[in-house]
């Protein structure tokens, strides 16, 4: 397998497009929002997300069969505007197309997957299916008209979403290996769930987010769960979801904007000390001399500044995605796939709702 760079190392929009790496069109469907994308390399030429938030929120959570039914009606829309603003008319000049294979809901899965089959068959393109983990991880390499691609270099990435907190040595493209993970609950589900018990809108890590930043987040003494044993990478946030449950059953809920506030500061307090400790305990433990953090909760406001601040004091580079590409979209699957296409990856799709990123079908030789 070639060790080429596989982001280009332009600053600018200029560049030709052979320069660029292979371009893909790379679609996304895992969970709740239809996304589609045009990549060339690291290079996004366009990214198109129909978010479902305003459908599931009336429910306080995800409903899988309605996430479903909303893909099917959003994934050839979201595909004609991804290729529309990317100036393409039709897939000609087109060398793949990607799409996320798993892990994520498998009705949702399947829209984009069939889609992405069905333009397969149609255009005799080469079809790559992607792993959501994978596509987060290349979200921070992404460059377009505002950003420089950035090339991948090995580090530690620290993996937040709605349905994973993972430790993850990257090496190069298809090389991960999990070092840590949590135990139960995800970060994301926990500030979700948190968000449903004091009565903010789902999802409710940016509401949760947008409140901290008002609150003291000394105010409340939540745990720091699976901090005290110093060699250990995992993490628990059930614990810390049923100590803000006891707080609100025995201290009743919050009776003014400042004390939610001051719940919300303090909770992700919690949350953020036992993330950033743990991302320094193993890039320490590694000595490597970079951290990523990527997820949708990288998005979050407290984790980016105390990822920063511990940066800077331990002397590694720190970086997350720019937040268009926290959150999921299709972008970051078509950088993922480019990097795996010029890495040799053969094309095939497997559709799964648990693989792990450093499960074989993932890894490359
Ligand atoms: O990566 P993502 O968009 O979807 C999954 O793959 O799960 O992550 C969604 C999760 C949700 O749990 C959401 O509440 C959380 O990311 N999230 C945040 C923030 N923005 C999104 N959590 C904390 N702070 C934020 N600003
Ligand atoms: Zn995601």
């Amino acid at each position: 397998m070639s060790e080429v760079p596989l982001l280009l190392r332009e600053t600018s929009g200029e560049g030709r497009a052979t320069d660029r790496g292979p371009r893909i069109l790379a679609i996304e469907s895992s969970c709740d929002e239809t996304a589609a994308a045009v990549v060339e390399g690291g290079w996004v030429r366009s990214s198109v997300v129909a978010s479902q938030v305003s459908v599931h929120a009336a429910f306080g959570g995800i409903v899988p069969e309605l996430a479903s039914r909303h893909h099917l009606g959003a994934i050839v829309p979201v595909i004609e505007e991804a290729l529309a603003q990317a100036g393409c008319g039709a897939l000609s000049g087109f060398d793949a197309i990607a799409v996320t294979e798993g892990p994520g809901l498998v009705g949702a899965l399947l829209i984009g997957v069939q889609a992405a089959r069905g333009l397969a068959a149609a255009t005799g393109l080469p079809l790559f299916g992607v792993h959501h983990m994978e596509g987060h991880v290349f979200s921070a390499m992404l460059g377009d008209d505002a950003l420089a691609a950035r090339e991948l270099e090995p580090h530690l990435a620290l993996l937040v979403s709605g349905g994973h907190t993972e430790l993850c040595e990257v090496t190069r493209v298809g090389r991960y290996r999990l070092i840590g993970a949590t135990r139960d609950d995800a970060v994301g589900e926990a500030f979700d769930k948190v968000a449903k018990m004091i009565g903010l809108p789902y999802p409710g890590g940016p509401a949760i987010d947008a409140l901290a930043a008002e609150g003291d987040p000394r105010a409340l003494s939540f745990p720091r769960s699976m901090l005290g044993d110093p060699t250990s990478l995992e993490f628990s946030f059930s614990g810390l979801k049923t100590a803000v449950l006891v707080h609100l059953e025995t201290r009743g809920a919050p009776r003014s904007r400042q004390e939610l506030a001051d719940l919300c500061a303090s909770f992700q307090a919690a949350v953020v000390d036992v993330l950033v400790a743990k991302a320094r305990r193993a890039r320490a433990r590694l000595g490597l001399g970079r951290v990523h953090v990527v997820g949708g909760v990288s998005a979050n406001r407290g984790l980016r500044a105390a990822m920063a601040a511990a940066a800077e004091e331990d002397g590694f580079v720190f970086c997350a995605p720019p937040l268009r590409y926290c959150g999921d979209n299709a972008a970051m699957i078509g950088g993922a796939a480019a990097a795996r296409i010029v890495a040799g990856a053969a094309p095939s799709v497997f559709v799964h709702t648990s693989k792990a990123i450093d499960d074989p079908r993932v890894l490359l030789p």
